[in-house]
């Protein structure tokens, strides 16, 4: 068993394949990041500051450092799985999966952002849904989490189709003017009911051995 078993955990749904970068890969997911991952003025939409940078170089580097951080800081009661997005083999953006005190919890949260020019065209649902689904089946999560700010209507979106219902709001005292945040939940009992029957074909590999680094063992939920 590999000591790092997340480099061959893959998940894959028709042309869309999910994947822990390897450095080399790292590095191509960042220069994805060459151009800026949205339109200028709407910078607050993003969840995270890597991707702010208005310098190229800043905003690459970040992205690089996202990545390490994840592998750096994992732990099985703190983990970020940054998984890289790819349509047709191509990189297109990543999206993470991540959980505080998951073995309790059984929650687990995403994040995501794609190209710019691949935006539009389903990606980020397929993918969120390829998350979702792997949740669900192999973590046995009981909610999935997201959140967005307020006038993001493409990620707004994205959570109405795949189920999530609505769980408050916060205000990101990141940034100024701070942004309101929408929290939204997906249940395990609406994910059956909301679940796209496409999941059927999506294939996991190499989760068992990534399982002990995700979840406390003998204490499975009930
Ligand atoms: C949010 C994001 C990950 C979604 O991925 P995506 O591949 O663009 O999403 P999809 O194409 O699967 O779905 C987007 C939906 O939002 C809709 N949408 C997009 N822009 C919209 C807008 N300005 N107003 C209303 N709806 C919009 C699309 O029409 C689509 O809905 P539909 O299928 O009913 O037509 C991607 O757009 C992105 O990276 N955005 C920039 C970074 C970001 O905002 N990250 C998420 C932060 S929480």
């Amino acid at each position: 068993m590999s000591a790092w078993p997340f480099f061959d955990l893959k998940l894959h749904l028709g042309a869309v394949d999910l994947a822990i970068p390897t450095d080399d890969v790292v590095l191509q997911l960042a220069e994805l990041a060459e151009e800026p991952i949205v339109p200028a003025g709407k910078e607050e939409w993003l969840p995270f500051l890597a991707n702010r940078a208005t310098d190229r170089n800043e905003r690459l580097r970040r992205v690089m450092q996202f990545h390490w951080s994840t592998r750096a800081n994992h732990s099985i009661d703190s983990w970020q799985l940054a998984f890289g997005i790819y349509f047709r083999g191509r990189p297109q953006g990543t999206i993470s999966l991540y959980s505080e005190q998951f073995t309790n919890r059984r929650i687990v949260r995403t994040g995501s952002w794609i190209v710019q020019h691949a935006q539009g065209a389903g990606l980020g649902t397929t993918a969120r849904s390829m998350l979702i689904e792997m949740s669900m089946r192999l973590l046995e999560a009981k909610y999935v989490e997201s959140r967005y700010v307020e006038t993001n209507a493409a990620s707004a979106r994205v959570s109405e189709k795949l189920g999530y219902e609505p769980n408050g709001y916060h205000i990101d005292d990141r940034l100024n003017p701070a942004p309101i945040i929408r929290n939204v939940i997906l249940t395990r009992d609406r994910w059956k009911d909301v679940r796209p029957a496409q999941l059927d074909k999506l294939h996991i590999e190499g989760f068992d051995a990534c399982k002990p680094l995700l979840v406390h063992d003998g204490m499975e939920s009930s």
